[in-house]
């Protein structure tokens, strides 16, 4: 596959990946996903999001230029460095919650919510295993 055939990329993509390697954040998503992740998101008109592993906010990029003004994206991510950065980023956006917690925890806390998506951006052992922790417990 060509990159140069993804021609939707989001303005701020080039910076978010500057970033991930200035703090050498290893796990970043790429093109393919986003560019999958946005049409996902444009599918649901009025959606209510959850990302699981917000990471420096890549992913995240794709999918705010997807959502519509009245859908919402709630990203959830265990390491504080990360959320930091991604609120620097995304915090301005109303439509996007930010939440900086064990994402199996905060799932167990919130049985009653409701997303007609769920991401958990990943390929290693550990992001499969928790998916199904994750799925269990919700
Ligand atoms: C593959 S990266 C996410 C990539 C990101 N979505 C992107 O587009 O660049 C996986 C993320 O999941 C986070 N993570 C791993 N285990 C977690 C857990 N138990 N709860 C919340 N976040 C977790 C990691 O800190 C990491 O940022």
């Amino acid at each position: 596959m060509n990159d140069s055939h993804i021609k939707d990329i989001p303005a701020i993509h080039t910076e978010l990946e500057s970033k991930s390697k200035e703090i050498s954040f290893t796990m970043p998503s790429d093109l393919y996903i986003g560019s999958l992740l946005k049409t996902l998101v444009s599918s649901k008109p009025n959606g209510q999001f959850l990302e699981l592993g917000t990471g420096i906010g890549l992913s995240l990029s794709w999918m705010i230029e997807g959502m519509d003004e009245r859908s919402t994206l709630t990203s959830i991510d265990n390491d504080k460095e990360l959320v930091v950065i991604a609120n620097n980023y995304f915090g301005h956006d109303e439509r996007v919650n930010l939440i900086c917690q064990d994402g199996s925890e905060w799932i167990q806390q919130n049985t009653k919510e409701s997303f007609e998506v769920l991401l958990v951006p990943g390929r290693s052992k550990e992001a499969a295993e928790f998916i199904n922790k994750s799925l269990d417990e919700w």
